[in-house]
């Protein structure tokens, strides 16, 4: 059966670049891999005291979905050198309460993407060390820092070839990461 890949991009804008280099990769992959966005922006932010009792149903819909995967990609921009709030908010929903990390054991992968030509290298291993902490073997190559976002995509919304052809070989190296006896 195909692996279940959750896929959690890091801005909540409509025309974000990031979001648009997911659907890429999706488009990119090969049917083993079945890949899904999932949505964070609904998520509250994070309150231990809200896991006291009966946790926002948006938490707890969140935590079933990622306990179910088998692995994960990451897409994120840069935000000020760093993981946008949103994202490292949805970390931190899917590692709690105490003890029940529902991250934990999954491979994940975590390309960058920014309008610099720095790729937005900050987030990315930003990201890595916390799904490291949290026991996510994270593939570590290739690295993917995508810079330029801006200058990939033509007028009709197609993706420039090289990238394309970059994409292509990180998610062909994903599957064999994920199909990995971890
Ligand atoms: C940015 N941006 C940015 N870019 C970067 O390369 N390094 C950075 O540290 C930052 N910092 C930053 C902070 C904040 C608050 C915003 C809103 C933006 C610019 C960022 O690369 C740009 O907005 C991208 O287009 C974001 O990705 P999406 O939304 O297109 O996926």
């Amino acid at each position: 059966a195909a692996k279940q890949i959750y896929i959690l991009v890091g801005s909540l804008r409509e025309g974000s670049f990031n979001k648009k280099i997911a659907n890429e990769v999706v488009k990119l992959a090969s049917q083993n891999l079945a890949c899904e966005i999932l949505q964070i922006g609904q998520l509250t932010h994070y309150n231990e005291d809200l896991d006291q009792g009966d946790p926002p149903l948006a938490w707890v819909q969140f935590r079933d979905k990622i306990k179910k995967a088998d692995g994960f990609l990451f897409f994120t921009p840069e935000y000020n050198r760093g993981v946008p709030a949103v994202l490292k908010n949805a970390l931190d929903v899917g590692s709690r309460p105490y003890g029940k990390n529902a991250w934990a054991g999954k491979p994940g992968a975590v390309i960058s993407v920014s309008l610099s030509s720095l790729g937005a290298f900050g987030a990315n291993h930003q990201l890595r060390q916390s799904m490291v902490f949290l026991d996510v073997p994270m593939m570590p190559q290739p690295e993917a820092y995508i810079g330029n976002a801006q200058n990939l995509f033509d007028d009709t919304g197609n993706l420039a070839k090289d990238t394309k052809e970059f994409l292509k070989t990180f998610i062909g190296a994903y599957e064999n990461w994920v199909n990995r006896p971890w």
